[in-house]
């Protein structure tokens, strides 16, 4: 890494509660979803160079494409073609979460780019705008807080208050595919979230249990692995599990980052080649 190098964490973003509430005319559909963001993640770092050029390490490095569809480079392609900056760019990403796994992944790593090359003098953009361009999920990603998102989920409403989660993500190994899972949804039109009155820990997970994702029963129809996710996660002790978005990921709440090592290491010492990690949803920036 020289020393010019911008690095960013990519944080998984976590849909703690997902609603679909209705479906726009271009098929798009609309949302209400409580999202928050994780210590785990994938690392970014972007440097000015001599020509451009594209990294990835990390342990699902073989899984990401490199060529013109990955999110990354086409962060910094529409970057350019915003602000007229033809800088040559050296990026690396250190792919640490699976791809395609309803915890943000690609939507993660380039907001995780946009807010680089947003240090990079002068950088003048509208870059939730850009973000939208780029996906339905990377605006929430590019604020990385917080955030009861609507729309298609780029109308974020900053939530301030929750307490940090200990939690424990599990992917069975399993790609589902985010078109295919909405399209397989059996109603449209549910009813919103409900208020979240009390935002500690006992209010939230009383809140947790009056919402759905309902992307969740399509996924598990497509894919009943991750039901054995789940059910590995609830016997080691979480005291909440849902799945993130599109799935296959899914979350256990536990009461402390103890606890969720502990059932994390259990987790993977049954399944050795599941994705599980341990995490809060406080990070360093
Ligand atoms: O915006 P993004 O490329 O991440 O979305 C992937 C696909 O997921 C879209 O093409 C669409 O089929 C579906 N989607 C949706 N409604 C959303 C977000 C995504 O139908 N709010």
């Amino acid at each position: 890494m020289s020393a010019q190098a911008l690095a960013e964490h990519a944080p998984a973003k976590i849909n703690l509660a997902l609603h679909v509430t209705g479906q726009r005319a271009d098929g798009y559909h609309l949302l209400e979803s409580l999202v928050v963001f994780c210590q785990a993640g994938d690392r970014i770092s972007v440097s000015p160079s001599d020509k451009d050029s594209f990294r990835v390490s990390g342990r699902y490095a073989a899984n990401v494409p490199i060529d013109g569809g990955n999110l990354v480079l086409r962060a910094r392609d529409l970057f350019r073609e915003a602000t007229g900056d033809g800088r040559s760019l050296s990026i690396h990403l250190e792919k640490n979460l699976p791809v395609a796994s309803g915890i943000g992944g690609g939507s993660s790593d380039a907001a995780a780019v946009l807010r680089a090359l947003r240090r990079l003098p002068p950088a003048e953009c509208d870059w939730p705008s850009l973000a939208l361009k780029l996906g339905a999920d990377v605006p929430m990603c590019l604020s990385a807080n917080p955030a009861i998102a609507r729309g298609v989920g780029e109308e974020l409403e900053g939530f301030d208050g929750l307490p940090v989660l200990a939690l424990v993500l599990v992917n069975p190994g399993v790609g589902v595919s985010t078109p295919a899972i909405f399209k397989a949804l059996a109603t449209r039109e549910n009813p919103p979230l409900p208020k979240l009155q009390v935002r500690d820990r006992a209010g939230l997970i009383g809140w947790l249990r009056e919402t759905r994702n309902d992307l969740e029963p399509p996924a598990l129809a497509f894919a009943p692995t991750i039901g054995v996710a789940q059910d590995a996660l609830r016997s080691v002790g979480a005291e909440f599990v849902r799945m993130s978005g599109s799935g296959a990921t899914s979350f256990g709440i536990f009461s402390s980052l103890d606890e969720a090592e502990a059932a994390a290491a259990e987790i993977a010492r049954r399944e050795p080649d599941w994705f599980v990690q341990a995490t809060t949803t406080e990070f360093a920036r």
